[in-house]
């Protein structure tokens, strides 16, 4: 199955079922994550008990404290670390999805309760549940292609494929703050209009996008 399959089949999980990780998997995970670190110039780790990240009331009453286990999102501490996070932990997202596991970004971890290796001028920007889902989710209530687009009035298809997987993105609280433009000379500006942790939904976004309209043109 293609990214672009998974990118139709991923929902955000919030309830998982008791049941580790096999080793095997881990270490596929462990390999994508080198992979984004390496490229991202990041500081991902997979933890396996997620302990008491998602201790708080809210993930409590959420299901999110079932997640067996957590990726962590990590990174030298500079402007586009929330976005190259979004870019490269959608991507293992996305293979997780294919492995048969699910996930749920999430912002409300408790950051005092995350047993990862931080460096000096590395911070936490986010963490991604994950394991075996009790559900596979549901798809969420979009906003339209109108009113995410902009620019040149004729859109070739590969820029409508691209918007139709940007819009299946997961953005937090489901806010879809972005915006994606033709220019008049067929390149594409993806830009956020702010909101909470605005900068990992834009590379999230910008990740979907970049699958679907490649795979439109047969790239
Ligand atoms: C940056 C980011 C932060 C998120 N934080 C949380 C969170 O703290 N708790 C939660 O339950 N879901 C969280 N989500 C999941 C979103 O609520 C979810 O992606 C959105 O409602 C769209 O649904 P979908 O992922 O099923 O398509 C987050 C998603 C993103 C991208």
């Amino acid at each position: 199955m293609s990214e672009l399959d998974m990118i139709k089949e991923r929902h955000s999980v919030r309830n998982y079922l008791d049941k580790p990780i096999e080793a095997e998997k881990q270490e596929k995970l462990k390999a994508l994550i080198d992979e984004a670190n390496e490229k991202g110039n990041l500081h991902l780790q997979f933890i396996e008990d997620s302990g008491k990240v998602f201790s708080r009331i809210m993930n409590k009453a959420m299901g999110l404290s079932t997640a067996p286990s957590v990726i962590v999102c990590i990174g030298p501490d500079d402007d586009t670390l929330d976005e190259r996070v979004g870019y490269y932990g959608e991507k293992i997202v996305l293979a997780a999805q294919e492995m048969g596991l699910n996930t749920c970004w999430a912002g409300t971890y408790s950051g005092n309760k995350v047993e990862a290796d931080i460096k000096e001028g590395e911070r936490i920007s986010i963490v991604i549940a994950i394991g075996y889902g009790a559900n596979q989710g549901r798809p969420h209530k979009s906003k339209s292609f109108e009113e995410v687009t902009a620019g040149k009035a004729e859109k070739p298809d590969w820029f409508v494929q691209g918007v139709e997987a940007a819009l299946m993105a997961p953005t937090a609280i489901n806010q879809q703050k972005f915006l994606i433009t033709l220019n008049d000379d067929d390149t594409v500006s993806i830009t956020d209009k702010g909101g909470v942790l605005s900068k990992v939904d834009l590379g999230i976004v910008k990740y979907h996008f970049d699958i679907a309209s490649k795979a439109a043109r047969g790239l």
